[in-house]
């Protein structure tokens, strides 16, 4: 089945043509993601209105882009797919307005995806994986431990009590004075940095559930900075970089830690945990999810550094999924929806 497909949730034009006939690894014929990080730096943050007037602009070049590498047209096409929530909605509706506009336009049917479902299912088109599986889903606006069952079958068993992972460490990276977000560059700055200087906490650990916290971890690192004498020096700049890192990976391996152990005793046994969204690009959480995973006796699947963060290949691929697995096209008066749990 040959999909094409358009997310502009939040900050990322992307397009993507995907095939799943092709083996694993090939399945994504092109694909174009568009940052708008260098439109919002200068507000430290996505600003709605920005964002859906960048995507009205840069999607119709995106889309020629796919089209032109992918050497397809839309009569080849089994399906339109666009992400119509959650997100922003001056995005989703750019995005949205443009698929039905091919789907009325070539008479090819329109399909409607919830973004998290692209994120949870993406690691099937980048891996051999079945279901159920444990994935935790960690991004800049989600932060959340999903037993994946099936296409549309997906049980939340844990979610963040405050702020997501991604935002924690574009927050810090804030306070370090990193560009916008900090996420990357703090990793960045973190790798001359050591992760023993400073003595975080480590946000519910040890507690029963599945449910996460970084505020706390966040006005920790505010307070230790509040206590060094300014401007800090780069070596403490990266010891706080990298001492928050720390905290923060095995804040979320201990989280992790905890859906294993429920996975076991719902499915009988062990499973696999994934993880995916743009802070599973991270390679000191990469680790140590890794190494839980393996204590554990769990497999381990992390998302393709390509595929971590939002992107149309994932968007793409829950499309096919829900039409292989019997879901019908979705119809052209679909709304855009900006929460959609
Ligand atoms: O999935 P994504 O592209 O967008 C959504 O939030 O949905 O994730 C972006 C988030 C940002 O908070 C960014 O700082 C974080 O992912 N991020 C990272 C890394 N790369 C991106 N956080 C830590 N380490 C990284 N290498
Ligand atoms: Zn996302």
């Amino acid at each position: 089945m040959h999909v094409f497909a358009i997310e502009t949730s939040c900050d990322e034009t992307a397009a993507a043509w995907v095939d799943s006939a092709q083996p694993l690894g090939k399945r994504i014929l092109a694909q174009c993601v568009r940052s708008q990080i260098p439109l919002h730096q200068a507000n430290q943050g996505v600003v709605p209105e920005i964002a859906a007037r960048a995507h009205l602009e840069w999607l119709p070049l995106a889309v020629q882009q796919v089209m032109d590498e992918s050497g397809q047209d839309l009569d080849r096409v089994d399906a339109i797919a666009a992400t119509t929530g959650p997100g922003l909605i001056g995005g989703l509706t750019v995005g949205t307005s443009f698929a039905k506009s091919l789907s009325l336009a070539s008479g090819k049917p329109f399909v409607a995806v919830n973004h998290l479902a692209g994120h949870a299912l993406s690691l099937r088109l980048s891996h051999d994986l079945r279901f159920p599986y444990l994935l935790l889903l960690v991004s800049g606006g989600h932060c959340q431990v999903l037993a994946v069952e099936g296409v549309g079958r997906y049980r939340r068993w844990g979610t963040t009590i405050d702020d997501a992972v991604g935002e924690a460490f574009d927050k810090v990276g804030r306070l370090l004075d990193l560009p916008y977000p900090g996420g990357p560059h703090l990793e960045a700055l973190a790798e001359d940095g050591d992760p023993q200087a400073f003595a975080l906490p480590r946000p519910l650990r040890g507690q029963p559930g599945c449910d996460f916290s970084f505020s706390g971890l966040k006005t920790a690192v505010r307070r230790q900075i509040e206590q060094l004498d300014a401007p800090l020096t780069r070596s403490q700049r990266a010891d706080l970089a990298a001492s928050f890192q720390a905290a923060a990976a095995e804040s979320l391996a201990d989280r992790a830690r905890q859906a294993m152990i429920r996975f076991r005793a719902e499915y009988g046994g062990p499973g696999v945990l994934a993880v995916a969204g743009g802070v599973a690009a991270n390679q000191s959480i990469r680790t140590a999810l890794a190494q839980e995973a393996a204590a554990a006796d769990f497999a381990y699947a992390a998302a393709p550094l390509a595929l971590c963060g939002d992107n149309a290949a994932m968007i793409a691929w829950a499309a096919l999924e829900q039409l292989e697995a019997g879901g019908s096209a979705s119809p052209l008066d679909t709304l855009c929806r900006p929460r959609w749990p």
